[in-house]
């Protein structure tokens, strides 16, 4: 069992509450992809390269937004605790794992939004079943944006009717592209339909029903290795569809898009709102690059939700909090060490 030491003026419980939090976060198929060295001074969070997904995400994009995620939570929990989180994003090229470093910034205490936010961590859930046909109201739309705004980035709202159909027809393109590929399957099926008491990956419980032709709104095949037949459901007719991207380009915004997109789906938890993502649309770069366009934007796409109103799911598992601070891996032996063995 890997201890959880003192660090940035907290006990070792309140630190291992700070992880707990971060390890919250969202990620591609629930692969939980970082870890944490603690020091008295400093928590750095890692990319944990063991659990990248090397098809889906062969740059390792989706997971620095995973990480990114990660770091909004545990900032969230810093300030729960009237510490004002000092942060240092990438890079180190001598350590090309690490995402970003947090500190003590001194006392500063928490304003009610981000209270209000460090509450709906443990609430939030990728909800990928049908919604309801209600509307959002723009004051729901307009808090979504800042959130995005805050952290600098953009959420692009697709509300016209020939536009979403584009982006409908994009996204079953890119699902079929990457079904068809026999790598992709077997990455996904290591990571979904999981056996009860793995703490990782996406069981099929939490996967929704299979979309009617009429209302065709992709949601990955989470199903395949559960035996179990997949149920349809028709889906409602209008989603909000919304693109979020960075302002930046590289390693950085995706750590910062990913900050982004959980300031977003916090922000979506606590309007009561339910989410879900269609990221095959960004996953295949073709789409991705049709998708700039279709959205007349300058930088590349970072990330698809769907956004409405839904009914309580529920949570997908995480790993306990030791496990997040795994020292780190040993490196590679150079051929020279193999060969002098
Ligand atoms: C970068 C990123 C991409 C994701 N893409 C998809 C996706 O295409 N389809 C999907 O159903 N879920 C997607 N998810 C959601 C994850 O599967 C989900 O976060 C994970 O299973 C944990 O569940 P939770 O969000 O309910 O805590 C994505 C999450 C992240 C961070």
């Amino acid at each position: 069992m890997n201890e959880i030491p003192a660090a940035l003026g907290l006990a070792p419980d309140q630190v291992e509450d700070l992880l707990l939090t971060a390890g919250r976060a969202p990620s591609l198929h629930n692969s939980q992809p970082w870890r944490f060295r603690v020091t008295p001074q400093a928590i750095e969070l890692h990319a944990d390269r063991d659990r990248a997904l090397p098809v889906i995400d062969p740059a390792g994009r989706e997971q620095r937004i995973a990480c990114g995620a990660a770091l909004f939570n545990l900032r969230l929990a810093l300030h729960g605790r009237d510490i004002r989180p000092t942060v240092t994003i990438l890079p180190d090229p001598a350590r090309p794992d690490l995402v970003a470093t947090i500190r003590n910034g001194g006392h500063k205490v928490a304003t009610p939004e981000q209270r209000e936010q460090l509450r709906a961590v443990p609430r939030r859930r990728t909800n990928r079943h049908p919604f309801t046909d209600a509307q959002l109201i723009p004051a729901e739309l307009n808090a979504l944006r800042r959130a995005a705004l805050d952290e600098g980035a953009w959420l692009h709202i697709v509300d016209r009717r020939e536009q979403r159909d584009e982006l409908q027809d994009l996204a079953a393109r890119a699902h079929r592209l990457q079904m068809d590929d026999p790598a992709f399957r077997a990455e996904l099926d290591r990571w979904t339909a999981t056996a009860p008491g793995r703490t990782d990956g996406v069981p099929a419980a939490a996967g929704g029903p299979l979309p009617t032709p009429q209302r065709r709104w992709v949601v990955r095949e989470f199903h395949r290795g559960s035996g179990s037949e997949r149920a349809t459901a028709d889906f409602e007719e209008e989603p909000v569809i919304a693109v979020l991207t960075a302002h930046l380009t590289g390693d950085r915004a995706d750590v910062q898009v990913g900050q982004a997109l959980e300031r977003v789906l916090l922000t979506a938890t606590v309007e009561g709102l339910a989410v879900s993502f269609l990221s095959q649309v960004v996953e295949v770069p073709r789409t991705r690059e049709e998708l700039r366009r279709l959205v007349g934007g300058s930088r590349p796409p970072q990330a698809v939700l769907r956004i409405g109103r839904g009914w309580p799911v529920t949570a997908t598992p995480r790993r306990p909090v030791a496990d997040l601070v795994r020292p780190e891996p040993r490196p590679a032996p150079t051929d020279r060490s193999v060969g002098a063995r």
